[in-house]
């Protein structure tokens, strides 16, 4: 049989920019509807080892194309909620507080407290994308919280409280709080639950690309630190993300049309600020698997 070849795809011209603070680049002139050739992946790459978060501006992909694109990067994991799953792609997570037919199209409070994605499964998330559909005038910002940074300026005190510890995750940590949470948590089947199940992981986390520690609890999955009485345990938490979100190091991602979002979990937590009610917003997310936090 004749081996068939592939014509290789030219590199691109584009421009790494880092965003003024500690954290973040945008990538200006990339365009993501083409195949990237290895070169180009390999500069993208990097600047999502050394950025931590890489905002790719006015991207016109489709969802194939987002799933194509997430996949350079490792297999997709899919989300519990399938019934926020776009149809035909359940690699993405619709991210919307957009009601109609008086049914959610999509996840309406997802990430409404600091958290890492995935952290409350046996593989957490290497990182998301998050691209732009529908943004809303005013809010929906997400905040990006640099945990390098946040064990590295760690008092001493506490670095050697949590030293070797390690804390537990779990997906409905928080699930059911927060306003409106009776409005767009459903209740999770018997199914769903037995996909969620706790999970132990070390509260200082060594990323496996760049070989920086990094602070790996959050307030949205993690429940408690192994080992110590749960007020003493809820007190170190407590200290442990007040540090971690400190202005200084927080990045604002504040979205504009088109943008493509791609963060590391294993180096950031974020949020989502939060959109006036009677603002449509919409993202369209996936979500890379990683490996097991050491
Ligand atoms: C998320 O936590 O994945 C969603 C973030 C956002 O909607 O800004």
């Amino acid at each position: 049989m004749p081996a068939v070849s592939f014509a290789p795809s030219p590199a691109q011209t584009f421009e790494i920019r880092p965003l003024q603070g500690l954290v973040g680049a945008e990538i200006i002139g990339l365009d993501l509807t083409r195949a990237l050739s290895d070169e180009d992946f390999a500069r993208v790459h990097r600047a999502h080892l050394d950025h931590h978060v890489v905002v790719f501006r006015d991207q016109r992909i489709t969802p194939q194309q987002q799933i194509e694109f997430s996949r350079r990067f490792g297999v997709l994991q899919i989300h519990v909620l399938k019934q926020f799953l776009l149809a035909g792609h359940p690699e993405i997570l619709i991210v919307s507080n957009i009601v109609e037919n008086g049914q959610p199209v999509g996840l309406g409070d997802a990430g409404k407290y600091w958290h890492s994605d995935l952290s409350y499964k046996e593989l957490p998330s290497l990182g998301s994308m998050l691209h732009a559909q529908e943004l809303p005038s005013e809010g929906g910002d997400t905040l990006f919280a640099d945990m390098h940074r946040a064990y590295d300026t760690l008092p001493a005190h506490l670095r050697s409280a949590i030293e070797g510890r390690s804390a537990v995750h779990s997906y409905t940590a928080r699930y059911s709080e927060g306003k409106n949470a009776a409005s767009w948590r459903p209740t999770l089947t018997a199914e769903q639950l037995a996909q969620v199940v706790t999970v132990t992981h070390p509260v200082v986390r060594t990323h496996p690309e760049n070989g920086r520690k990094a602070l790996f609890v959050s307030e949205g999955f993690t429940t408690h630190i192994v080992d110590l009485p749960a007020d003493e345990s809820r007190d170190l938490l407590a200290q442990l993300y007040a540090h971690s979100v400190q202005p200084d190091n927080v990045y604002r991602h504040q979205w504009q049309p088109h943008d493509m979002v791609f963060w590391d979990n294993r180096s950031l937590i974020h949020l989502a600020a939060g959109t006036p009610e009677h603002l449509r917003r919409k993202l369209f997310r996936t979500t890379i698997q990683g490996d097991a936090p050491f």
